[in-house]
C-alpha cells in the first residue's frame, strides 16, 4: 500500500538523515516495560512498528531496566511500577486522564526517554506523539513535554448511509456499510481507528445525520451486534462509538403511534432501548440527532421544544453516562425567495437562544461554524458567545462539499483557525470560540469539536490524497487549537512525504494559500452559494436565487449583497454581542471579506484597496486562476521528490482544478459584466 497514500501520516518512511537515525536509535532500540504488558499491548506494538519504519530497527523489549543502555521507558503511571520512579509528583498531577508525558534525561552515559500516561489511552497518545517527534526530526534530548487535550470531545461525524453511499462524500463509498449490511472488512476499520487515535480523536458517529429507513434499524437487534463489533475495534484505540438516531424511532421501529417526547410510552421505549444498547456496548457514546431540520422529524410536530426532545433522550442515556448531541441546524427550508424578511442566517440563534439553560447536563448542542452552511466564507455563528448555560460543540465540515469536493485543493486549517480564534467578546476581550467550546468560559460541564469527515473507501481515504491534510489538521486543532496553521502543516508534510526542505516548503506554501485561492475564483466577499443546486459543484450564480432554501445574493444591475443590519435589514447583525454587532452593522467597519454577507453594496463602492467592488470581483477571479497555475507549477517542481504514483495523481487533480477554476472565473465575471455593463479596467477577456 506504501506509495499510494493508504497509510496517510502513519506511512513511517525511513528518516532521510542517517546521522539522526543513528542518534535516535541509541535509545529507541530498547523498550523497557513493566511485567504486565496487557494494558499497554497496543501502545507497545504501535511504538515498535513506528520505530521500525522510521529508524529501521527492530526494538528489543525487556521487562526491567537495562543496566547501562539507553532506552524508552513505557508505561501507565500509578500502578506501582518502575515507570513511577521516573516521573515527579508535580509532573504526575499535571497529567489528566487523556494526557501524557514525554521526558528525556541522562543517567551516567545512558539516555532514558520516558513515555507515560495515567491511563492506557493517554499512553497511546504519548506513543503517537513520540513517533511524530521522530517523524518530524525533532530534538528529543532533554525534552519535557506534558500534554492534555484542550477539548474533551474530539468527534468525527460520518454521513455514511447503510447502502454504502456517503452523503457529500467524495472519496468512494462507506468503509462501514455496504448493501445494507455492516462491513466485514474489519482490517480497514482497525487501520482507520489507528489513524484517528494517532491524532487524538476520541469519538466517532458512524452513520449519517439523515437517518433513513434502514439506518433507523441500527439500534435494533438486526444490526446491534455488528455495531458492537465496530465499537470494540474503536474501543481498543480509545474511541467511543455513537449513532445518529431517528427522532421518530418509536414510530419507525417501535410500533408506537407517536414520537411525542412527553408521552410516557415514548419515554419508556427509549429507556428500554438504552438498556438494550448498553447491554451490548457498555461504553456506547450516545446519539447524534438532526431534528426538525430539512424534513427530518422532531419535537415541533408535537408542539414540543427542542429542549423537551433532547432531554427525553438524555434521561434515557443518563444512567449509562451516554450523551445526546443535538444539532442546531434548524431553519425554514421552504422559504419564498420573494420574502426579504425571513433570514436563514438568523434561524439557529432564534431557535436555540430561548432554550439556553433548559437542557440536561448530558446534552450538547452541536453548532455549525457559520449561520448558513459551510460556505467558503461565513461569519461565526452568534450562538457562540450567546449561549452560556448549555454545553456546546463546534461543528466543522472536513468533507469539501462547497470547497471543491476534493477535486480542488482547499486546505481548511487556516479557515478553522480564524473560526477558533474569533473573539465573541461575550465576556469582554478574549472570549474566543476556542475557549468557549472547552467549557471553561461559562463553566459548562462538556464541550469540544465535531466535524463531518472527508474519508471513504478510496485507497487513499480522501479521494484527493492531499485532502488527508484536512483530516489531520482538524484533529490536531481539536487537541490543541493554539497550534499554528504553519506548525500543523509542517508536521503533516514531513510525516506524509518527507523532511527534505524543498518538499516541506513547497507543499506548505501550496496548502497554506489554497483556501484563499479557492475563495478568489468562487463566490466573493462572503456572499456564498453561486453553485449548482443539489450536488453543489461548479458555478451557477443564480442556481439558488429563486429557490426555497433561504440562500440569496440579491444581485441586480446596481448592486449585490444581503442587508443583514439592524438598521435597515434582517437584523441578523444584532444577534452578536454589542461590540461585535457594531462592527458588522457598519459597512465601513465590517471586515471586507464579509461585506456582502452583511450589506447590499453598489458595484462602484470603493474598497480599502482603492478598487471598485466590480473591479475587485474581476481582479480576484483572474488572480484565482493564476494562483491555481502557480499551484500546479509548484507541484510540478517536486517531480522526482514524491512517489511517482502520488505525484501523478495530484498533478491530475491540479490539472482538473485549473480547468474548473477557469469555468468559475468566466461564469462569475460574465454574469456581473452582463448585469452591470461595466468593463474590466484591464481589458481582459470577459464573455
Ligand atoms: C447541508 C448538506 C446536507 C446535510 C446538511 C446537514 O445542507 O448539503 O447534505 O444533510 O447540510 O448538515 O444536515
Amino acid at each position: 500500500y506504501g506509495a499510494n497514500g493508504y497509510n496517510c501520516w502513519l506511512g513511517y518512511h525511513l528518516l532521510e538523515n542517517g546521522e539522526l537515525r543513528e542518534n535516535y536509535s541509541q535509545w529507541a532500540s530498547n523498550i523497557v516495560i513493566s511485567k504486565e504488558p496487557d494494558e499497554i499491548k497496543i501502545a507497545l506494538s504501535e511504538l515498535k512498528s513506528g520505530i521500525n519504519g522510521i529508524l529501521g530497527v527492530d526494538a528489543v523489549v525487556v521487562t526491567r531496566e537495562p543496566e547501562q543502555s539507553s532506552c524508552i521507558a513505557l508505561g501507565v503511571l500509578g500502578r506501582g511500577q518502575n515507570i513511577d520512579s521516573y516521573v515527579k509528583y508535580d509532573e504526575v498531577v499535571q497529567i489528566g486522564n487523556e494526557g501524557f508525558i514525554i521526558k528525556a534525561f541522562k543517567t551516567g552515559n545512558s539516555e532514558i526517554v520516558v513515555v507515560a500516561g495515567t491511563t492506557t489511552k493517554g499512553l497511546l497518545y504519548g506513543v503517537f506523539s513520540l513517533l511524530r517527534l521522530l517523524q518530524t526530526e525533532a530534538t528529543i534530548s532533554g525534552i519535557l513535554k506534558i500534554e492534555n487535550p484542550a477539548n474533551q470531545l474530539r468527534i468525527i461525524n460520518h454521513w455514511d448511509n447503510i447502502d454504502g453511499s456517503i452523503e457529500r462524500g467524495y472519496a468512494g463509498k462507506s468503509i462501514f456499510f455496504t448493501d445494507n449490511k455492516v462491513t466485514e472488512d474489519l482490517g480497514r476499520i482497525k487501520d482507520y481507528a489507528r489513524l484517528l487515535c494517532s491524532v487524538g480523536i476520541n469519538s466517532i458517529v458512524i452513520n449519517n445525520v439523515n437517518v433513513h429507513k434502514y439506518e433507523s434499524m441500527l439500534i435494533t437487534d438486526k444490526y446491534l451486534n455488528d455495531v458492537a463489533s465496530l465499537a470494540q475495534i474503536f474501543r481498543d484505540y480509545g474511541i467511543k462509538l455513537y449513532l445518529s438516531a431517528n427522532f421518530a424511532s418509536t414510530i419507525e421501529i417501535g410500533g408506537l403511534a407517536t414520537a411525542d417526547p412527553l408521552d410516557p410510552q415514548v419515554r419508556k421505549w427509549w429507556k428500554e432501548k438504552a438498556d438494550e444498547i448498553y447491554s451490548l456496548i457498555p461504553d456506547f457514546g450516545g446519539f447524534l440527532i438532526k431534528a426538525d431540520s430539512e424534513f427530518r422529524p422532531g419535537p415541533f410536530t408535537y408542539g414540543r421544544t427542542h429542549a423537551d426532545g433532547a432531554n427525553m433522550l438524555a434521561e434515557a442515556l443518563e444512567p449509562y453516562g451516554g450523551l445526546v448531541i443535538w444539532r442546531c441546524f434548524v431553519y425554514n427550508c421552504m422559504q419564498d425567495w420573494r420574502d426579504r424578511i425571513t433570514d436563514r442566517a438568523r434561524a439557529a440563534y432564534d431557535n436555540f437562544m430561548p432554550l439556553d439553560g433548559l437542557f440536561r447536563e448530558n446534552v450538547l448542542l452541536q453548532i455549525k461554524n457559520g449561520p448558513m452552511d459551510f460556505q467558503v466564507r461565513e461569519p461565526v455563528s452568534p450562538l457562540f458567545g450567546g449561549l452560556q448555560k448549555t454545553n456546546q460543540l463546534l461543528e466543522l465540515q472536513i468533507t469539501q462539499e462547497y470547497t471543491g469536493q476534493q477535486k480542488h485543493l482547499c486546505y481548511l486549517v487556516p479557515m478553522w483557525k480564524e473560526i477558533l480564534d474569533f473573539d465573541t467578546m461575550a465576556k469582554g476581550r478574549n472570549t474566543s470560540v476556542k475557549k468557549i467550546i472547552t467549557g471553561s468560559v461559562f463553566n459548562n460541564k462538556l464541550g469540544g469539536m465535531a466535524a463531518v469527515t472527508n474519508i471513504g473507501n478510496d485507497l487513499n481515504w480522501t479521494g484527493h490524497q492531499m485532502a488527508q491534510s484536512n483530516t489531520y489538521g482538524y484533529a490536531r486543532l481539536c487537541w490543541n487549537p493554539d497550534l499554528s496553521a504553519e506548525k500543523i502543516t509542517d508536521e503533516w508534510v514531513r510525516m506524509t512525504y518527507s523532511n527534505y526542505e524543498k518538499v516541506v516548503n513547497t507543499v506548505k506554501e501550496m496548502l497554506l494559500g489554497s483556501w484563499r485561492t479557492y475563495e478568489n475564483y468562487t463566490s466573493p466577499l462572503g456572499i456564498g452559494w453561486m453553485v449548482n443546486p443539489n450536488h453543489h459543484y461548479g458555478p451557477n450564480v443564480d442556481g439558488y436565487e429563486y429557490d426555497k432554501w433561504g440562500t440569496y445574493h440579491r444581485a441586480d444591475h446596481k448592486g449585490i449583497g444581503v442587508d443583514r443590519t439592524v438598521k435597515s435589514g434582517t437584523g441578523y447583525a444584532g444577534q452578536y454581542h454589542k461590540d461585535v454587532a457594531g462592527i458588522y452593522e457598519d459597512m465601513d467597519k465590517c471586515p471586507e471579506e464579509l461585506l456582502l454577507f452583511f450589506h447590499h453594496m453598489p458595484y462602484d463602492y470603493i474598497l480599502k484597496s482603492g478598487e471598485t467592488l466590480i473591479q475587485y470581483i474581476y481582479n480576484t477571479h483572474f488572480k484565482g486562476v493564476e494562483e491555481v497555475e502557480e499551484l500546479r507549477n509548484k507541484w510540478f517542481s517536486l517531480k522526482g521528490w514524491i512517489s511517482e504514483e502520488i505525484f501523478l495523481h495530484v498533478l491530475e487533480r491540479l490539472d482538473g482544478q485549473l480547468e474548473h477554476s477557469k469555468e468559475w472565473r468566466d461564469v462569475i465575471n460574465t454574469y456581473f459584466y452582463r448585469k452591470t455593463g461595466i468593463s474590466d479596467e484591464l481589458g481582459r477577456k470577459i464573455y
